[in-house]
């Protein structure tokens, strides 16, 4: 047969090339990334001009292998490493390599795991992964769940399955009309923005939101979700939906789960769990029966980008039943045809099409194991806590908080020492402490992130990188000591 002649195809032998010369580059920068600047300090004029973003739309190709080794020369000057040792911002992980190798064979193989048919062995490895998940973290493994994007995503679907579920209306049909009864979520203070971006896209408005106070652990207080409950049915409101955070994004605190469970069981709303960082040291941290509680969700969210060191992008909502996602999510139109003695992933989520996210999920799971990825969260852990400990021993630093694998803390000269409390100090302090993220982060040489905790700036590292080595945290007080030496106060 005539072979068309695409100009998009590669014959095997220049995939094999071009795929072998890719991967020696991508060596190449695992093996130098930790002695690598953490991020760039090119201005975004300098960013735009390397990659040219005045020129047009090229009329004509050019030679692929020049473009992929220009693409690795402008990725590793102009970027920032979240795989570098000393990388602790935000919650991003380090990301194995495992699921780099796993996301050019899912390119490769391109399942659309909108359907089974479409994607048999996909698909089933898909709902083997979501259920491994749920087993590690000690949800029950008869749920129902799927990969997404990541935690944002994943709390739409616990949003939306709760909305299906508890409206006490044909709400997907009928939508939120002024003549029903408002329905309110209680949150606790520290949630995660993805509540006010579901209540807002979803057409609830963020006015029904409660924002429950936390306690000097930031973590909810069970007695002001009581009273809150009590004055929304008091005002003839609908209450159905309660969130327990399971590691903040700020702090790392873990919610009351089981009190949650326990008071949204009392008023039949859905509890659902954000464990989009957290949920992973259920399965380690024995100490935690707050974090274990996270079993009695009805949905959850947790982010194999998180802290199962997926590479972007990789989100999971599991769902107790899983009828109740095919209630939030299903539909048949004319033009689908599914095989229905199966499970068809477009019945359990927003998507249609959907891309292989799951392979680099199952291929990491089984590389390192339960016991693996056990021991690699509890050697984070253990570094955090060095970390906070460290803070805590050195006279010119205030150690915060310390919750999972995230420390929070702040410099404070000797000067400034006796005046904290004081309004001019804190402001003072306030300001020095962003001076100094700003310079921590503009050396390349760590990169922290920050935390408001009470109006007072605090620096923060989260962990969640399996290059961190216990060198690496001891460097950190001297590192950010010298940084704090050249501010201009
Ligand atoms: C607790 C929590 N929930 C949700 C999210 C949102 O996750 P993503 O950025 O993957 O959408 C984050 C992100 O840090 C988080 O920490």
């Amino acid at each position: 047969m005539p072979r068309r002649n695409a100009e998009l195809d590669m014959s095997p032998e220049q995939f094999r090339e071009l795929g072998h010369r890719l991967i020696d580059l991508a060596a190449d920068h695992l093996r130098q990334i930790g002695s690598l600047p953490v991020s760039t300090t090119a201005t975004p004029p300098e960013v735009r001009k390397a990659i040219r973003s005045d020129r047009g739309l090229p009329e004509t190709g050019a030679d692929p292998r020049a473009l992929l080794e220009d693409a690795v020369r402008l990725l590793t000057q102009f970027s920032l490493f979240n795989g570098h040792p000393k990388f602790f911002g935000y919650i991003t992980s380090s990301a194995a390599p495992m699921g780099a190798l796993a996301d050019l064979l899912a390119g490769v193989m391109n399942p659309n795991l909108g359907s089974w048919t479409l994607a048999p062995a996909a698909t089933e490895i898909e709902l083997q992964s979501v259920r491994w998940i749920a087993e590690f973290i000690g949800f029950p493994a008869s749920c129902g769940g799927l990969l997404v994007s990541g935690g944002n995503m994943a709390n739409f679907v616990g949003f939306l399955a709760a909305r299906a579920a508890k409206a006490g209306w044909d709400v997907r049909t009928e939508g939120l009309q002024a003549e029903r009864p408002r329905l309110i979520s209680y949150v606790s203070k520290e949630t995660h923005t993805w509540i006010q971006k579901a209540t807002d896209l979803f057409g609830f408005g963020t006015n029904s939101i409660r924002w429950i106070p936390v306690d000097a652990q930031q973590r909810m207080q069970v007695e002001d979700l009581r009273k809150a409950i009590a004055d929304d049915l008091a005002r003839g409101h609908k209450p159905f939906l309660v969130v327990g955070t399971a590691g903040s994004v700020s702090t790392g605190a873990v919610d009351p789960l089981r009190e949650i469970a326990a008071v949204s069981r009392e008023h039949d709303l859905w509890f659902h769990v954000d464990g989009a960082y957290g949920a992973p040291a259920a399965a380690v941290v024995t100490e935690e029966d707050s974090l274990r509680a996270l079993s009695l969700a009805d949905s959850l969210a947790v982010d194999p980008h998180k802290w199962l060191y997926a590479p972007l992008e990789a989100g999971c909502a599991l769902v107790r039943n899983p009828e109740h996602l095919r209630n939030a999510f299903s539909y048949r139109p004319p033009y689908y045809w599914l095989n229905e003695q199966v499970v068809n992933l477009v019945d359990y989520g927003p998507q249609n099409s959907r891309g292989f996210r799951a392979l680099k999920v199952w291929l990491m799971l089984q590389q390192i194991g339960r016991e693996g990825y056990i021991r690699t969260i509890s050697e984070d852990i253990r570094l955090s806590r060095r970390f906070h400990d460290l803070m805590s021993r050195h006279p010119q630093f205030e150690p915060f908080t310390q919750h999972l694998s995230i420390n929070t803390f702040r410099f404070v000269p000797a000067d400034l020492r006796s005046g904290i409390g004081s309004d001019t100090v804190e402001s003072e302090l306030n300001t020095l402490n962003q001076q100094l993220l700003d310079r921590l982060v503009n050396s390349g040489e760590t990169f922290l992130s920050h935390a408001v905790l009470d109006g007072r700036f605090a620096l923060r590292a989260c962990i969640v990188n399996f290059r961190t080595s216990e060198d690496d945290i001891d460097a950190m007080p001297d590192l950010i000591l010298r940084h704090a030496g050249q501010l201009s106060r």
